[in-house]
């Protein structure tokens, strides 16, 4: 892997789109969450092949972006936070949510195929990358069902924020994700697992189901490095965060968990540990609207977790520079050169919605960041090593 010290004079200028702070259909805060979704969608619920890369609708938002641009599959070596990001094919990267996983020197981004609204008509996709920078489009690798609309993952279901882990044990990839089944908004706060042989896929899906019995929204994994994994989802109608503990084979919860962050009402969990500590980025909870990024600390992950204060610094920190936490991802394994990893929601057209990569620094204790028009992962160096 080649890294770029040096950053090259850009061409290119920060395209920000106007922010919409129109309400739209959300997961909601409280417990009016479960909202109609499908009301307001239905009509662009068009149907297309299994094994098409997106559907009809998402290709429409997509390709309305690729043609208002010269078509650019040329090699990029830095990260510019809020562009048009396009794969090494020249086409818009729609992996939203995503979650990332590394094997064998290569990065796997793991997302939602956003159409213009939240209903899922594609599933998740796959892109691989061994730089950070430029990535490839793998495919599909979690299809709705498009043929049984009694399936969990029936197309117009809600699937969001898919995260990848693989278990040693079994050799098998495993994949959790929210899911709300078709129909019912964001009532049924669900998780769907899926498992394949290959970390390329295409995943089976296995199951959904609430874990613990209890609500699971926005959600993440995270291996401890003893190989004990962990679910962490925003439950009790988004006001609490639960932490559960996994089987060994990373399928289901094993009854053990805990509740934490309780009445904080934070979404969009992304944990990571370091020199020792278990540190978690998250989010409030404004639909798709930005708001204050969050932060805390525990030394055990089941907790007790210390609140620190938001990790986002200097204009727009309000608003996590208008983005929301997904993942954090640490450069190579044991570096300390982590990577916020968030998306900037364009709810009017979630297709177009940007992603927002910063470098995270750390000091004393906490991790900041700071906006930048343009960076390379250089300079995600920790100021204390
Ligand atoms: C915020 C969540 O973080 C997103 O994943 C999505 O569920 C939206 N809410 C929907 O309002």
């Amino acid at each position: 892997m080649q890294l770029q010290q040096s950053l090259k004079a850009s061409k290119y200028r920060l395209v920000i789109t106007g922010f919409c702070l129109i309400a739209t259909t959300t997961s909601g805060c409280g417990p009016s969450a479960a909202t109609s979704l499908d009301r307001r969608f239905l009509a662009g619920n068009k149907t297309g092949p299994n094994t098409s890369q997106t559907t009809p609708q998402a290709n429409e938002s997509i390709n309305a972006i690729n043609n208002s641009n010269l078509m650019n599959a040329a090699r990029l070596n830095s990260f510019r936070p809020g562009e048009i990001w396009r794969d090494t094919e020249g086409q818009v990267i729609n992996a939203h949510g995503g979650g990332f996983y590394v094997e064998n020197g290569v990065y796997y981004w793991f997302g939602e195929v956003k159409g213009q609204d939240g209903l899922a008509r594609a599933g998740i996709s796959l892109y691989s990358s061994t730089d950070l920078y430029n990535w490839r489009n793998e495919g599909l690798v979690l299809a709705v069902d498009k043929s049984n609309p009694d399936s969990d993952i029936a197309e117009g279901a809600i699937i969001e924020r898919p995260k990848v882990i693989f278990n040693k044990k079994t050799k098998k990839y495993v994949m959790w994700f929210h899911l709300e089944l078709k129909g019912q908004g964001y009532g049924s706060a669900r998780a769907g697992v899926a498992v394949s042989d290959t970390v390329r896929g295409p995943y089976r899906f296995l199951t959904s189901f609430k874990p613990n019995n209890e609500m699971s929204r926005d959600q993440t994994l995270f291996v401890d490095d003893n190989g004990k994994a962990y679910q962490i989802a925003a439950s009790e109608e988004n006001q609490t965060m639960h932490i559960n503990e996994l089987t060994d084979d990373y399928l289901k919860p094993n009854g053990k968990f805990v509740r934490a962050f309780i009445g904080r009402s934070m979404e969009a969990p992304a944990v990571f540990k370091y020199k020792g500590r278990y540190h978690l980025i998250a989010s409030g909870c404004t639909g798709w609207d930005p708001n204050s990024a969050r932060q805390a600390v525990a030394d055990n992950m089941m907790g007790p977790w210390t609140e620190l204060d938001n990790p986002a610094q200097g204009p727009e920190s309000d608003v996590t520079f208008r983005s929301q936490s997904t993942y954090v991802l640490e450069v190579t394994p044991g570096s300390g050169q982590f990577i916020y990893i968030g998306d900037r929601w364009n709810p009017d057209n979630l297709a177009d919605s940007r992603y927002i990569w910063l470098p995270l620094q750390y000091d004393n204790g906490r991790f900041t960041m700071s906006w930048k028009d343009e960076w390379q992962w250089g300079q995600a160096l920790p100021v204390t090593p």
